[in-house]
């Protein structure tokens, strides 16, 4: 029944059901089992330390199992030696395709050169692999329209357009080893610039390029405690805090304890507009409780069966369904990419976005 279940949901996801139309058809149902038999797919995540990792492994455990694959899902603890070591592994154990969200994008070179001398195909999940030939097709979300909606996002609030402000900012970014990390800030900054330009927007610690305010591994803890130097050394006098950028919700909870510790969340203090990305649970409460503002919402199951259809066309020798093939360069070629399409959630529309789209129950965020 579960299985049933599971078959109905993924061909739902594949047709598209939750907003992620693709330019090939695809193959669903009993017609997508063909052909599958018991092929080995392998599937290397980053963490389990953070929410959307595992359920990215759910998901494509899950989709697969149900199209009649076996998996062999793996998480390599933020550690880039285990993650080449697990992907090793998988090549030995005779996986067909390797299902790759890198934690470092440049440290796979070697062991992708060995996948593809076992004739091994890869599709990089989520976050490009930089640096190889041997990448043969990304799926991800629009990255840089992920930080174009955190931008518009802050510029709606404030009222910019308007002509309202000036404000005062600080900037975070995400991490430098993550090639999805300068999307994110470029994307940001391709609507806000012209307000630091014009003086509307003032970055009060003049921290703003991309190398200085960069997060290294996304870590919530290095986050709180640069937001701890930027309060004390530039907003210690009552100077007002109107806004945040965070390009994830890793960052913003690091932000949010921060600003907690400091007083912030009262009348006379309030939060700054503050923004994310993944909608965990975690962040989700937070702006139900008006301590974060927004969070992108990428649907992992629409990814997820979307790299599902990837494997199936590799696996019958078909070309996967693709929507991009001039945007994501690795340094060595344009990898053919799939890229969904990012939405926010805030406190006014999570009812709809997050609960009655299934992804999350009203208990998951009590
Ligand atoms: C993903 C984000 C995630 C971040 C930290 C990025 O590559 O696109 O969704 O928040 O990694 O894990």
């Amino acid at each position: 029944m579960k299985k049933v279940f599971a078959t109905i949901l993924a061909a739902a996801l594949t047709l598209g059901m939750f907003g992620c139309g693709s330019k090939t058809a695809s193959t669903t149902g009993d017609a997508g089992k063909s052909g599958s038999g018991d092929k080995l797919i392998g599937v290397a995540m980053p963490t389990q330390s953070l929410q959307r990792w595992n359920q990215d492994g759910d998901n494509m455990k899950k989709q697969l199992e149900a199209k009649g694959y076996k998996v062999e899902l793996q998480f390599a603890n933020n550690e880039v030696n285990t993650q080449v070591q697990q992907v090793q592994n998988m090549i030995t154990k005779g996986c067909k395709v390797l299902v790759i969200a890198a934690i470092d994008g440049s440290a796979l070179t070697n062991v992708l050169k060995t996948a593809a001398d076992n004739k091994v195909k890869v599709i990089a999940y989520d976050r490009l692999i930089m640096k190889t030939p041997n990448v043969d097709y990304y799926a991800s979300f629009d990255n840089f329209k992920v930080g174009v909606t955190q931008g518009q996002y802050i510029e709606t609030k404030l009222g910019l357009k308007d002509g309202k402000g000036p404000f005062n900012m600080e900037v975070f970014g995400g991490s430098p080893d993550d090639n999805n990390a300068t999307f994110f800030y470029n994307g940001a900054m391709s609507i806000l610039k012209p307000y630091i330009d014009n003086g509307k927007l003032n970055v009060v610690s003049g921290q703003k390029d991309f190398n200085t305010v960069a997060i290294m591994s996304w870590k919530s803890e290095t986050a709180q405690a640069r937001m701890d130097n930027l309060v004390t050394a530039n907003y210690a006098g009552g100077k007002k805090l109107d806004v945040v950028l965070s390009p994830n919700d890793s960052l913003a909870i690091g932000i949010v304890a921060s600003l907690k510790n400091h007083g912030y969340g009262t009348a006379d203090k309030p939060y700054p507009v503050l923004t994310g990305q993944d909608c965990d649970k975690p962040n989700v409460k937070a702006m139900i409780a008006g301590q974060q503002s927004m969070s992108i919402f990428k649907d992992t199951r629409t990814l997820a069966s979307k790299v599902v259809e990837m494997v199936d066309a590799i696996l019958q020798g078909k070309e996967a369904p693709t929507n991009d093939t001039k945007t994501y360069n690795n340094d060595v070629k344009v990898v053919p990419s799939f890229l969904c399409d990012p939405v926010y959630a805030d406190a006014t529309n999570y009812k709809k976005i997050l609960i009655d789209s299934g992804y999350y129950t009203e208990a998951d965020l009590k």
